[in-house]
C-alpha cells in the first residue's frame, strides 16, 4: 500500500517504520517513464521507496515557467500506487520554505565551474535551488540511495559534488536516459508539446547521435563533430540550440579536444518555446 505524507514531522519516523535501506526519488511530479524507471531500480535496491514530489520554486528563474509546471497529484499518486512505491512525500511550500524571503542565507551555492556553465549559464541560481531542497529532502528522508535520472547530467554531477561536500552518507545511483520511440528523452517539459513538435524535438537526440558517430569514426575532432551537429539541426529552424557541448565524464570539465572516449556531449534546445535538455554518452 501506498502512503501520502504532506507533513516534514510524519516522513521521517514512518520512512524508518519501512525499514532500511530506505531509497528516496526526488521528482517535481507530472511523472512519466523515465521516474518510473527511478522507481523500479530503487525497489530493486532498497525496502522501501519514497517518491518526493514537489515543484521548487528556488529553481525556476522570474521567466520560467513555474506557475504552468504541470501538477497533478492524484496521477502522480496512481502511478506511484502502480509502481508499488511506499511513501509518496508531497509537502506544501510552506512546510519546505517556512521564511521563503529569508532563503538567501540559506542557499546552497555549488561552484561555478559546475553549475554557471551549460544550462547555468541561462538558468541563473538553478542549481542553488536544486542543491538547497535536495540538501533538504535529504535530511528530512535521510535515504541510503538517491535516484536520479541521466537526462538532467549536469544536476547529477553537482548532487554529487553536494553529497561529497556535505559528507552526505547517501548513495547517489544515475539512471540511463528513457526515451520515446521517436528517440525523444521524457520529460515532464514534453507534456507542453504538441505531436508534431515532439516530432520535431527528436532531432535532437538525432544531433547528438550524429555528433557521437562522427567523433567515433576518429575523422571528427570533438570541436568539428559538435559544429556538425549545429549544422544538421540549422535545417530546423522550429529548433533554436542554446548549446551543445562536451564534458569530461570524470569530472565534467571540459574536453580534451583529442579524446574520443569518457565524453558526454550535452544540449540544450527550444522547440516551440519548451526548452528541452538531452545528452548522449562516449564510452
Ligand atoms: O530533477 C528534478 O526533477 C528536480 O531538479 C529535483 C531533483 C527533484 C529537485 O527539485
Amino acid at each position: 500500500m501506498t502512503i501520502l505524507i504532506e507533513l516534514v514531522k510524519d516522513i521521517k519516523t514512518r520512512a524508518e517504520e519501512f525499514g532500511r535501506p530506505i531509497a528516496i526519488v526526488p521528482t517535481m511530479g507530472a511523472l512519466h517513464a523515465g521516474h518510473i524507471s527511478l522507481i523500479k531500480m530503487a525497489k530493486a535496491e532498497c525496502k522501501t521507496v519514497v517518491v518526493t514530489i514537489f515543484v521548487n520554486p528556488l529553481q525556476f528563474g522570474p521567466n520560467e515557467d513555474f506557475n504552468k509546471y504541470p501538477r497533478d497529484l492524484e496521477t502522480d499518486f496512481k502511478i506511484c500506487q502502480e509502481n508499488e512505491v511506499d511513501i509518496v512525500f508531497a509537502p506544501t511550500k510552506e512546510e519546505i520554505y517556512p521564511d521563503i524571503n529569508k532563503i538567501e542565507q540559506d542557499l546552497i551555492v555549488p561552484p561555478d565551474n559546475l553549475a554557471s556553465v551549460l544550462c547555468g549559464k541561462t538558468r541563473q541560481n538553478h542549481f542553488s535551488g536544486v542543491c538547497t531542497i535536495v540538501k533538504k529532502l535529504f535530511d528530512i528522508v535521510t535515504p541510503d540511495y538517491a535516484y536520479f535520472g541521466e537526462k538532467d547530467l549536469q544536476q547529477l554531477y553537482i548532487v554529487r559534488w553536494l553529497v561529497k561536500t556535505f559528507t552526505i552518507p547517501t548513495f547517489i545511483r544515475a539512471c540511463p536516459i528513457i526515451r520515446e520511440a521517436s528517440g525523444l528523452a521524457y520529460s515532464s517539459r514534453n507534456k507542453y508539446l504538441t505531436e508534431e513538435q515532439k516530432i520535431m524535438a527528436s532531432n535532437i537526440y538525432k544531433a547528438l547521435k550524429l555528433a557521437k558517430q562522427n567523433i567515433r569514426s576518429g575523422i571528427f575532432t570533438i570541436n568539428k563533430a559538435l559544429l556538425e551537429g549545429l549544422i544538421f539541426l540549422s535545417q530546423f529552424p522550429e529548433i533554436k540550440v542554446e548549446y551543445l557541448d562536451a564534458r569530461d565524464k570524470e569530472d565534467f570539465s571540459i574536453v580534451d579536444k583529442n579524446k574520443t572516449g569518457g565524453i558526454y556531449c550535452l544540449i540544450a534546445a527550444n522547440v516551440g518555446g519548451v526548452r528541452l535538455i538531452d545528452n548522449i554518452e562516449l564510452q
